[in-house]
């Protein structure tokens, strides 16, 4: 069966409420900070494009309401959940029909990167901008990514094995996990104006909402982690090296880029 394009992961998942918690918790801050800065407010209407787990998307239709909407679409939208302002939709953003000029704001997070369509679908999207409008993309590139510590050398060598399968996996989808790099020349290719980069590293130690993400999808990519080559034996240690004490790594770089419809 030819997977080039089928998403990696799945909202379908038992571990996909837990994927989505450690997503919002590890990057909604930025996401937050950056869109507050747009000056989202009462009256906006919104498109939150692979909403995921929600979060994003609720805390828009917050802002909107009086007089705003905000659509979430998903091609498993399950996990949105219906709040006043919000209009939660089943929409594949590669292939569906999308209004022309209709929003004022416009943001996806770690959605594009997964598409092999990426630069058609933002030239979708800044079409369905209404001029002036801003698109916010979020995404990550994990080619920057080293283990800092590790209690011994066994330790960093699974841990660096587990970097390595996640992003062979990603790329046998099509998915490009290093695709934030290229955000803000591919707003430009698209014909946006005003593109405003912003490049984020942490530290993600035991109980970090990163390392907590990590976990998470070895538990959800198992059957994938294991037809790649590595054992159970071997990724119930990675967890628990990420759970232990004397675990360090830089996190990948989190970019939230920003660019305006002339
Ligand atoms: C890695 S998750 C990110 C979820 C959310 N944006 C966040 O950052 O918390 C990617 C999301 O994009 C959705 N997705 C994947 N392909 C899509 C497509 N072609 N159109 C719309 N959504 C898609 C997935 O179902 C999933 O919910």
């Amino acid at each position: 069966m030819d997977t080039q394009g089928r998403y990696l992961f799945d909202n379908d998942n038992p571990e996909s409420a837990g994927q989505h918690r450690a997503l919002s918790t590890l990057l909604d801050p930025l996401s937050f900070e950056r869109l507050a800065a747009t000056g989202v407010g009462p009256g906006w209407r919104c498109l939150e494009v692979g909403a995921g787990g929600g979060s994003v998307a609720v805390w828009l239709a917050e802002r909107v309401v009086p007089g705003g909407r905000v659509l979430a679409t998903d091609i498993k939208p399950g996990h949105i959940p219906a709040v006043d302002g919000l209009e939660v939709l089943r929409h594949d953003v590669v292939t569906d029909p999308l209004p022309e000029s209709a929003f004022d704001l416009i943001h996806a997070r770690l959605v594009l990167s997964h598409l092999p369509a990426r630069d058609k679908v933002i030239q979708r999207l800044v079409a369905a901008l209404r001029p002036g409008g801003v698109l916010q993309l979020d995404e990550i590139d994990i080619s920057y990514w080293p283990v800092l510590l590790a209690p011994d050398e066994t330790a960093y060598k699974l841990v660096e094995s587990y970097q390595s399968t996640m992003g062979s996996m990603l790329r046998a989808r099509g998915s490009d996990p290093t695709w934030g790099r290229e955000v803000a020349r591919a707003m430009s290719a698209a014909g946006l104006s005003a593109i405003d980069p912003v490049c984020r590293y942490e530290t993600w130690t035991p109980g970090s909402p990163g390392l907590d993400l990590l976990v998470s999808n070895s538990i959800q990519l198992r059957d994938g982690f294991v037809g790649s080559g590595m054992t159970d034996e071997q990724l119930g240690q990675v967890r628990e090296v990420m759970t232990g004490p004397d675990f360090a790594v830089t996190s990948f770089a989190t970019y939230s880029v920003q660019g305006r419809r002339a």
